[in-house]
């Protein structure tokens, strides 16, 4: 069985974070998702599996204050630290599994994941990632992942994945959420190949059920 962390770190330390087949310079989409949410600027915010993606950097610009980066990659935290800076202590970073980590209750008021949710192809993980998610997620709080659509590629970084379309993403959250709004988007990777994405965002039911 591949060792996940062990996968990951080595693709951090030897890739150049442009040269991932998922870099964006920005993550267009969710940026346009979070913007119409006219969200305070004091929201709490997840990014799970940021990696090295710039989203933390646009929301700080944006005037969020309240940015949590999680990954399993602690090379991937590191280079996002380094291109942050002194901002970088305005930032709560997490190295951890998201299938296994311990996070606050009722926290987040969004939770973001672009392309980490589709890397779990077995049944008992994604019900590990959705019971967290349910734990640290606030009443009424918002989910936005992005996962390879129906027609997108069946591996990335050598790994397996799953693909989605919006109701197949709601079936696994569950009933207390309802879909909002979606988003298709044709990925270019920077080796020029085109990748079927999605973007769900999702709204939890404000009671806490699962
Ligand atoms: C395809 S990359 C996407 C990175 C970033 N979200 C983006 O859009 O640029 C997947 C990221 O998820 C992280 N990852 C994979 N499985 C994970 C897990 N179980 N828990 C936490 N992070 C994970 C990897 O280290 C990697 O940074």
């Amino acid at each position: 069985m591949v060792d996940l962390k062990s996968h990951w770190e080595k693709v951090y330390q030897t890739k150049r974070p442009t040269e991932v087949s998922w870099f964006q310079p920005h993550l267009a989409q969710s940026l346009e998702i979070i913007s119409r949410m006219d969200f305070d600027r004091n929201v709490e915010i997840i990014d799970i599996g940021g990696g090295a993606s710039a989203l933390v950097d646009d929301l700080l610009n944006h005037g969020y204050r309240h940015m949590t980066v999680l990954d399993m990659s602690q090379e991937a935290l590191n280079i996002s630290k380094r291109r942050l800076g002194g901002q970088s202590k305005n930032v709560t970073w997490i190295e951890g599994d998201i299938t296994a980590v311990d996070l606050p209750q009722h926290h987040y008021d969004l939770w973001h994941d672009r392309a980490v949710f589709h890397f779990l192809t077995r049944a008992d993980e994604r019900y590990r990632y959705m019971d967290i998610l349910k734990k640290t997620l606030k009443p009424g709080g918002h989910v936005i992942i992005a996962t390879f659509g129906p027609q997108g590629p069946t591996h990335c970084s050598g790994l397996d994945v799953a693909r989605y379309s919006p109701e197949g993403l709601l079936a696994e959250l569950g009933q207390n959420f309802k879909l909002a709004e979606s988003l298709e988007e044709d990925h270019k990777t920077p080796g020029g190949t085109a990748q079927k994405f999605i973007y769900c965002h999702f709204i939890r039911g404000s009671s806490n059920a699962k």
